[in-house]
């Protein structure tokens, strides 16, 4: 385990347009924490890890793992990957075809030079930790999906590192493998307390996993908290979206009032026939438009002709379709121009597994579970369980 810093990492790529793959990037890592990096496609999280491991040249900052300093552009050190105790489990499981499962889980252990009988030793526990005791003498070949990350694990384990980094490792699997593997690693950070960067861009991973989360976008960190901060009270429209509030509804200031913005109008601006939707929100006066955004969850369907709660703010909308999941409808509607996904509980409300195409119904949530971004996509109200805003 290892106090894990990382100042100001930038890594550009040459070509045309160059790329900043990471751009000033600091982040400091206690030992034992279990970090989660989340964001998009080509946001940059591959190549912070490869950092991290020694497998790029940055372009500028440092990286020091416990007392060692195994990246500092300026003092011209990069210690190759070798030199840092540093474990790996990328997406490919990339176990070696021609190596036996024992072969695979003492690779890095022949890389370090460690003695055979203690190899032998660490290699069996780690097996041991994996419930891969009895595949040791198969090839991979003859491994299931499952088999096969769960050895890629052991195997960026049986080093005993004080730093491991994951690179999607479970988003190969089947949903099911994937949840048994994600349960299993989760058990296994608890039992052995090795600080972890775990790269994904699936947010229930992330949600699970992370002791914190960094949301990242365009090679910077955009939120750096924890699992339940980031879920409840999202920064930004951008982390917002990422983190499953899928849904956006743009409203501008009208009178006392709110309306609905024509979501599809370039200029922002609401058309003609736009009308209040809502009498006031909990959004400071200096602000004349917002977007609130909302979880499928909390976005409500009611027959048209019902008034919704008060409190609430409600929508004429219509139905796009309507699909059945069980205990609830995944509903999507349009409202205004804005397309929105509800989800609406079955028990006890019959009514909503009817619902088609077509159908005229009033959707509407509760003015405090949205959460209001500004013009800049800051956030600027909504979800703060204490006074305190935008704090
Ligand atoms: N070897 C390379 N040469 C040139 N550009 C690169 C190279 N590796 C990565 N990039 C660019 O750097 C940026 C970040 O890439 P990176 O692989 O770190 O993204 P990522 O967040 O891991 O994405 P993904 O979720 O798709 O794996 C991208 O714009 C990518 O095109
Ligand atoms: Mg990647």
């Amino acid at each position: 385990m290892s106090h894990v810093r990382i100042e100001g990492l930038t890594k550009r790529f040459a070509g045309k347009p160059p790329a900043v793959a990471v751009d000033n990037l600091s982040l400091e890592i206690e030992p034992g924490e279990f970090i989660v990096l989340l964001g998009p496609s080509g946001c940059g999280k591959t190549t912070t890890l490869r950092c991290l491991a020694g497998l790029e040249t940055p372009d500028e900052g440092g990286i020091s793992l416990g007392d060692q300093t195994v990246l500092d552009v300026r003092g011209k050190v990069n210690l190759p990957p070798n030199k840092r105790r540093i474990g790996m489990v990328f997406q490919s499981y990339a176990l070696w075809p021609h190596m036996t499962v024992r072969r695979n889980i003492g690779y890095p252990l022949r890389t370090r030079r460690v003695p055979r009988e203690q190899a032998r030793t660490r290699i069996e526990e780690a097996a041991e930790l994996v419930d891969c005791a009895a595949l040791l003498d198969r090839y991979p070949a003859q491994l299931s999906g499952g088999q096969q990350q769960r050895v890629a694990l052991a195997r960026g384990l049986a080093a005993q590192p004080d730093l491991v980094l994951f690179d999607e490792p479970l988003s190969n699997l089947d949903a099911r493998l994937r949840d048994q593997v994600r349960a299993q690693l989760h058990e296994l950070h608890a039992r052995l307390g090795f600080t972890a960067v775990f790269v994904t861009h699936d947010q229930s991973e992330a949600l699970a996993l992370g002791d914190r989360l960094a949301i990242m976008k365009a090679g910077r960190i955009e939120q750096l908290d924890t699992p339940e901060r980031v879920f409840e009270e999202p920064a930004t429209e951008y982390v917002a979206g990422f983190i499953g509030m899928s849904n956006r509804l743009p409203l501008l200031r009208q009178g006392e009032g709110w309306a609905l913005a024509s979501a599809s109008g370039a200029d922002g601006q609401a058309g003609a026939e736009s009308q209040t939707v809502v009498d006031e929100l909990p959004v400071p006066r200096s602000h004349s438009e917002v977007s609130a955004r909302l979880r499928p969850d909390d976005l409500q369907l009611c027959p048209a002709e019902e008034k919704p709660p008060a409190h609430s703010v409600g929508l004429p909308a219509e139905v796009v379709d309507a699909q059945f999941g069980g205990r609830h409808m995944d509903v999507v509607v349009t409202v205004g121009g804005s397309r929105l996904h509800a989800q609406a509980p079955l028990t006890g409300k019959p009514w909503a597994r009817s619902l088609s195409r077509g159908q005229r119904v009033t959707a509407w949530f509760a003015k405090d579970v949205a959460i209001y971004y500004d013009a800049d996509g800051v956030r600027t109200a909504g979800h703060t369980p204490t006074a305190a805003v935008g704090a």
